[in-house]
Formats: structure tokens, sequence, C-alpha cells
């Protein structure tokens, strides 16, 4: 069996690959040691690694899991009409923005699969193309999907002003790209995007921009903003019900915009089975409808990001609040040396906190090669972990 299973990854790479695919370690994997480190504190780890919600959806949304009825039949790959209709609706109310609930939006099973499936699809549409554009210090998973897909991902690097700089991107790539993501506000650094200018720069280029807006209801700088204000022709905005309802144990996203891209991705889901789960689309359609438990949510991220940031400061560790998301982006103080050998600065910031404040976060190298001298902390846990957190910060001599 395994011989045939390398066979057929030796035969089927279009990119020329002849080494079978080994999946690389993943990188929440590599934090044990520093997991270990933490854990030696009295009151134990304070998990600051992965972005999961800590806190609870709504008791209407845990209610509608319990009472859809949907469990016996299969569910609607592309989303039911009560989903998409609730997607439409907040998507309105959140953007003034109008979409097709039924022509110009579609379900999905959380985001990530979409992200990591989206290159291979488009792919068998465009043969021609092999290059999978995203931010160059971004979410692994932009990059993750060129490679499932046999394609190349080509990192985008930020401007001085921290959003994109489309005008970096060499022609060549442009016309052998099969879509540009980009993800405001953006995991890790919590930046937002100039979207207008995205959008722009894919129809000059007839590339189809994704727009990740999993945090778009944490922007703290202004008011939330999508891809879509700036017209459908040619994108498409990623949502996730994860973040903003506390939902990612339940798997559920939408995707909108460009009807004949969304068509497209509907169409060829539906035929390989992709589907959330009946009773699940309906507690999302819940969800959605629910802003003020969002309300609550973006008050406790707004907390926990200015408590966090002043006990680190308070710790010679000074850092930005971010336009958005719940990630604080710390980058590795003078203080702490140069990078060694074998530890990015980010990997010994990691070591430091986890020493010191019995914390655990996530090396900004996960996130590329431009975030080696950082650190991010997911503000997912409560006040009190948190305080603890700062409590040993100040003990520590
Ligand atoms: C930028 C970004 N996009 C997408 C996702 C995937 O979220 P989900 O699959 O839960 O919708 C995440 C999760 O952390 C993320 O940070």
């Amino acid at each position: 069996m395994a011989f045939l299973g390398v066979r057929a990854a030796m035969t089927a790479s279009p990119t020329g690959r002849t080494a079978p695919f080994v999946p690389p370690v993943y990188p929440f994997d590599k934090l044990t040691p520093f997991a270990e480190i933490a854990s030696r504190h009295a009151g134990g780890l304070v998990d600051l690694s992965i972005g999961t919600p800590f806190d609870p959806p709504s008791k209407a949304v845990i209610d509608a899991l319990a009472s859809s009825g949907a469990e016996r039949g299969y569910p609607s790959s592309a989303g039911s009409s009560e989903l998409r209709e609730a997607a439409a609706r907040w998507i309105e109310r959140r953007f003034a923005v109008a979409v097709d609930p039924l022509g110009e939006l579609a379900a999905c099973i959380g985001t990530k699969e979409l992200v990591a499936g989206v290159p291979q699809w488009l792919r068998l549409r465009a043969p021609g193309r092999d290059t999978v554009l995203c931010p160059d210090l971004a979410y692994p998973t932009y990059a993750m999907g060129a490679t499932l897909a046999g394609c190349r991902a080509v990192g985008v690097p930020a401007s001085s002003q921290g959003t994109l700089d489309l005008a970096a991107i060499d022609p060549e790539d442009a016309d052998r790209a099969l879509c540009l993501w980009v993800n405001s506000p953006g995991n890790p650094a919590g930046q937002l995007e100039d979207l207008g200018a995205c959008a722009t720069w894919g129809r000059s280029h007839g590339v189809v921009v994704f727009s990740d807006e999993c945090y778009v209801e944490f922007t703290w700088a202004g008011r939330p903003r999508s891809i879509l204000e700036h017209g459908l022709e040619g994108v498409v905005a990623v949502h996730s019900l994860s973040k903003r309802s506390n939902l990612a144990g339940a798997r559920a996203g939408v995707y909108a915009g460009d009807a004949d891209v969304v068509g497209y991705l509907a169409a060829l889901r539906r035929h390989a089975g992709f589907m959330v789960p009946g009773p699940v689309q309906h507690a999302a359609a819940v969800a959605l409808d629910d802003d003020e438990q969002v309300e609550v949510q973006r008050g406790r991220y707004l907390e926990r990001l200015e408590y966090l940031a002043a006990a680190l400061e308070g710790a010679g560790v000074p850092v930005d609040k971010p336009e958005g998301a719940f990630y604080l982006w710390v980058p590795a103080p003078e203080w702490l040396g140069g990078a060694t050998g074998t530890e990015s600065l980010g990997v010994r910031l990691t070591r430091w906190l986890a020493e010191r404040g019995g914390a655990l976060g996530s090396p900004g190298e996960a996130y590329g090669e431009a975030g080696s001298a950082h650190l991010r902390l997911a503000l997912v846990q409560p006040m009190e972990r948190l305080e603890l957190v700062a409590k040993r910060l100040v003990q520590s001599p």
C-alpha cells in the first residue's frame, strides 16, 4: 500500500516534484517544550497559543443545535436557505451590501477547509496557473493550500504602512496566480488591509481575490469592513462563525461574492460531499442573527488586550494594541539580545514568557519568516488567568 501511495504521489505531481509529500509538523505541536516549562508554575499553564474561543456561545445557539430536527436527512452542501438568508442579512447589516443568498453565497465547514481547498479547485479550471499569492506574514493555511494543490505559494510583503505592498507583486507571478489571499483584520498582526486596493488589483490582473474576514467583528480601528463593499466582481469574502459566535467546535462558515466563482465552488464542493451538518446550519443561522453576543465578546477581547498589553509593558515588553483581531503581536525587546543560531528571537521570547509568566504563546516564525522576531498571544483566556500571568511577571526576578 505504501508503495502504491508513493508512486501515486510521484506520478501525479504537477510541479515536477519527485519526492513523496510528507506533511510538515503542525506548528502548535512544536510548543510542547514551552508548555512543559509554563506548567511548572503554581496554578498551571495559561494557554495563549491557539486562537480557539474559550467563551461560550449564546444559549439560543446551543438550544438551536439540539432542536433543529435536521439530524436525519442529508444537509444542503451549499447551505440551507435559512443559513444563507441569515448570512446575507448579516452582511447587509454589517457592511450595507446586498448579496443574493442563493447565487452569491454558500456554506463551508468552518473556513480552514475552504482556505486549504481553494487552490486545487481553482486549478482544475485554470490548469495553466500554478501560483497562490498570500501575505508573507500570514495564517499558514494559505500557503499550505498551495502545497496541497501542488502549486507555489508566493508571499506578498507588507508596505511601510503595514498593508500589502501590491506593487511588489512580480508581473510573472500575477500571470501565474490562481488567487490572492488577503486577511483583514489579519492574523497574526491584526492589521487592516486596504481592501478596495486589493479588489482593484485583482480585477486589473484577472486574479480572484479571496478576503478572509473571520476577525471582522473584532475590528478596533473604526468600523468592520469587507471587500464586498467594493463590488462583488472578482472577489470572495470568507466568514467564519468560529470567532464571531464562539462556535469553532461546531464548524460553520460562509463565503460570498462573485456569482461565477461562488457558483463554481459550490457545485464542485457538492460533488465532493462537503456539508455543514444540518443541526449546525440551523444553529449558525441563529448565531448570525445574534449581534448582542458579539457585542459582549468584543468587550471581553478589548479588556483582555488592554490588560495584558499593560502587564507586558510593565515587564519591559511593550506592545501596540492591534487594529483588529484578538492577538497581541509582541516584538522581541532589545534586552532579549539577538537571535542565536538555533532559536529565533520569537522563540526566545516564547521561552521567556513560559519561564516568567507561565504562559504559552506562539512564536512568530509559524506565520512566516517576517514574523521571526515576534510572539503571538491569543487573548482567549478569561481575565483571572491573565491576572495570574500579570502577577507572575511582577513577582519573577
Ligand atoms: C486567519 C484565519 N482564517 C481562517 C481560520 C479558520 O477558522 P475556522 O476554520 O474555524 O473557520 C483561522 C483560525 O484561526 C484564522 O486565523
